[in-house]
């Protein structure tokens, strides 16, 4: 398939590893110019040459707003503009609904939903002006089916999908798309941790949590990085131009619904 990738101009946000690591490859392997970003420097170059020598660097903390301020204009000088930008950024604490303070409130809101608008907002004009732009958000399969102890997660990116929807509309006749993509369980550190986590708080063994949600995927496994990341290249290439405002879930069957 021919993406028409090349030499369109890419910003991928937490992307020194797992989900944003493998979209910021999959785009770069399509001929993309990407820009990638992490809360460390050290994290983002190092992804950066593991990609390729032209794949630039930066540090940028989501829940910082002079850094996200900083990482647009730092961005749109280098490459002049962003065509396609993937909003990701690290997951929140797992925990339940009750009991979570109003600032973790406020500083996962910051990070997971208002920061991601406010750099979209910025380059947006830009995309609207070219008649071509890509926002893709990583969100959660718990927009579908809320998951349990991720209770931030699930109150928060549903967020960034209404947004995402009526986003979609605004700008639908000027070339650019906004879609969200829904990972189920991808097989990234972050998946690590939660499958620790689940084990110290049920007392079972970590081998014994990750077979019993292998047991709950269809597939019969976790996902590959590589996986999900060719979704989020699809979203981005020009073959999916008539394709904005959906979720498009990449969980091997996981979710058990229509809707
Ligand atoms: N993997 C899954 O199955 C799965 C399922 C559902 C949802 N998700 C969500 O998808 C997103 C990516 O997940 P992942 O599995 O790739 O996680 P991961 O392996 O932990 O990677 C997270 C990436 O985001 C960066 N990051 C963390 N906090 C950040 C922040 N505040 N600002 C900017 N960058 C930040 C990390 O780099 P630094 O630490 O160097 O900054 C890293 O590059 C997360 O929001 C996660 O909750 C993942």
């Amino acid at each position: 398939m021919e993406t028409g990738l090349k030499g369109k101009r890419a910003l991928v946000l937490g992307a020194s590893k797992g989900l944003g690591f493998g979209i910021a490859q999959g785009l770069a392997e399509e001929g993309a110019r990407v820009s990638l970003a992490s809360r460390t420097m050290g994290g983002s170059k190092a992804a950066a040459d593991k990609i390729g020598k032209d794949v630039l660097a930066f540090i940028c903390d989501t829940g910082k707003v002079d850094q996200v301020d900083a990482l647009v204009k730092d961005v749109t000088g280098a490459l002049g503009g962003v065509d396609i930008l993937v909003l990701n950024s690290g997951g929140p604490p797992p925990g339940k609904a009750q009991g979570v303070s109003s600032d973790q409130w406020r500083q996962s809101f910051e990070a997971m939903f208002v920061n991601l608008v406010r750099i979209a907002d910025q380059l947006l004009p830009g995309m609207i002006e070219r008649k071509f732009g890509r926002i893709i958000s990583v969100i959660s399969s718990g927009v579908i089916q809320p998951i349990p102890n991720l209770a931030i997660s699930n109150a928060i990116r549903p967020a960034l999908v209404g947004w995402g929807k009526t986003l979609a509309s605004e700008v639908a006749s000027s070339g650019v798309t906004v879609n969200a993509i829904a990972p189920g369980r991808i097989a990234t550190d972050r998946l690590k941790q939660l499958d620790a986590a689940n084990a110290e708080r049920t007392g079972r063994s970590v081998e014994d949590v990750a077979k019993a949600a292998r047991a709950g995927i269809p597939a019969g496994r976790y996902g590959e990085i590589e996986e999900f990341a060719a979704a989020a290249v699809f979203l981005a290439s020009e073959k999916a131009s008539f394709m904005t405002g959906s979720i498009l879930r990449v969980d091997g069957g996981q979710i058990s619904s229509t809707t």
